[in-house]
């Protein structure tokens, strides 16, 4: 057995993991749901489920990761047993991170299409009609969706290749930097804009009579996903983290920093959304049609439409390589594989099955119907099977495992090791034993159209 891996250090974890949780998620799904959620009392509600949900499972899954210095299959075999049930809780996570992988990275590689597009000035020359129909000939053009796709995978693996320290928390430690200053960039320029007081209003005014029941579960579903939580992500990375390492601190930091990108990215969109007379509940085509047309009409166009496109790249990847990461220490890990060979072939299956995806909208090449189920397309299909029940799943079961199973002076060690937090010890438990259960289960009964 060679020695595991381990970060350099714990700002080294803090940002791989806020990277990890930073990604499309952020920039991408939380600015649509907001806006098509009625803003304000969404924003409200997802902060209550940031705090009080997602923030104790991210917490568990690191110290699971940690006492079982393993990736989630082989965490719970040493944790509970070789034979247990509890080890189809790791299965799961697997089967996730290759899952979602193979659709994020098409999403990724749309992002990187329009840097390109953006760098070289086309699409801001286009002007507002010209930029329109270009996101619907990038959906259906089965070889440009498809050749970016493979590209991103590419860079993905390459990072991943390299290992914990001298790769993930290399690339960690230039990129987030990097995307926080981009982010504070455009933030300046957008208070510049007449619509920003509008956006604040937007996204932090309270429109009670917003409010609705599906609102607040998509919140917590959109919690779960940002924070990178329920298939074992925040466990593999918890896995590389030192035993004196504070692990509630660090879980703090990294919601924080994520709900702060979240924030702000909103505080980005809106205002450039809102100068421009456009909608705030276009959906998922926000940041790809209306941003653009946004954007093309604003003095220095092509130097922000290349930062908020090369922002998005850069998000993504850190997300990305974190999923990669749990597929490729399983076969470190479960098989014995070298890390090479195991980050290799793990892309390249993902790589594989993102091909349905990258294909999704070019009915020209592929019959939608050939490639439905559920009556969707593939992309629509793997995200409503991932973001609805794979990850509540894997959470609800790192919950209960964590809270009713797992041995508690091993727990309670783990908690107190390297923290003065203390006191939250109490809470924590209690939160994990009730709260997220039946949050999660809330979750579950909607999807099945119960509540
Ligand atoms: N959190 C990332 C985002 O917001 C996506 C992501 C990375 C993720 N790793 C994950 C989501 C693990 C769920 C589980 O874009």
């Amino acid at each position: 057995m060679t020695k595991r891996s381990h970060w350099n250090s714990r700002i080294g974890f803090v940002l791989a993991a806020a990277g990890s949780a930073v990604g499309l998620g952020n920039i991408w799904r939380f600015p649509y749901l907001t806006g098509e959620n009625g803003g304000g009392i969404f924003v409200l509600i997802y902060l209550a489920c940031v705090a009080l949900v997602g923030l104790p499972v991210m917490v568990a899954e690191i110290l699971i990761g940690r006492s079982a210095q393993s990736s989630p299959v082989g965490a719970f075999k040493s944790l509970a047993g070789h034979t247990s049930k509890w080890v189809w809780v790791g299965w799961l996570g697997v089967c996730s991170s290759f899952v979602i992988l193979s659709y994020y990275s098409v999403v990724a590689g749309w992002s990187l299409h329009y840097t390109w597009l953006s760098v070289t000035g086309r699409l801001v020359g286009l002007g507002p009609e010209g930029v329109k129909p270009v996101f619907g000939e990038l959906y259906q053009s089965a070889p440009m969706s498809l050749a970016w796709h493979l590209l991103f995978m590419g860079l993905t693996i390459a990072v991943v290749f390299g290992g914990v320290s001298k790769g993930v928390e290399r690339w960690s430690r230039i990129l987030m930097p990097a995307l926080l200053i981009m982010m504070l960039v455009l933030l300046g320029h957008a208070f510049s804009l007449d619509g920003f007081t509008q956006a604040v209003h937007f996204v932090f005014g309270f429109h009670a009579d917003k409010f609705t029941s599906i609102g607040a579960l998509e919140a917590l579903g959109q919690a779960f996903f940002s924070l990178s939580l329920g298939m074992g992500a925040m466990l593999t990375y918890g896995s590389y983290l030192h035993r004196e390492d504070d692990i509630m601190g660090s879980s703090i930091t990294i919601s924080v920093l994520d709900t702060a990108i979240a924030l702000i990215s909103s505080l980005v969109l809106f205002p450039i959304i809102f100068s421009y007379g456009m909608e705030p509940s276009t959906g998922p085509s926000l940041v790809f049609i209306s941003v653009p047309i946004a954007l093309s009409q604003m003095p220095g166009a092509t130097i922000l439409a290349t930062l908020f496109f090369a922002l998005l790249v850069f998000a993504a990847l850190t997300s990305a390589i974190s999923m990669l990461e749990v597929t490729t220490s399983y076969f470190i890990d479960e098989r014995g594989w070298q890390r090479r060979r195991a980050a290799v072939l793990a892309g390249v299956v993902v790589a594989i099955m993102g091909i349905p995806s990258a294909l999704s909208g070019g009915t020209r090449y592929f019959g939608s119907d050939l490639v439905s189920l559920l009556n969707k397309n593939w992309f629509d299909s793997m995200d409503y099977l991932a973001s609805n029940w794979m990850l509540p799943l894997g959470g609800l079961g790192i919950a209960l495992f964590t809270a009713w199973r797992m041995d508690e002076a091993l727990r309670y060690d783990h908690f107190l090791s390297g923290s003065r937090l203390r006191i939250f010890y109490k809470w924590w438990l209690l939160l994990l034993k009730f709260l997220v259960p039946v949050a999660i289960l809330l979750v579950f009964l909607h999807a099945v159209g119960l509540i």
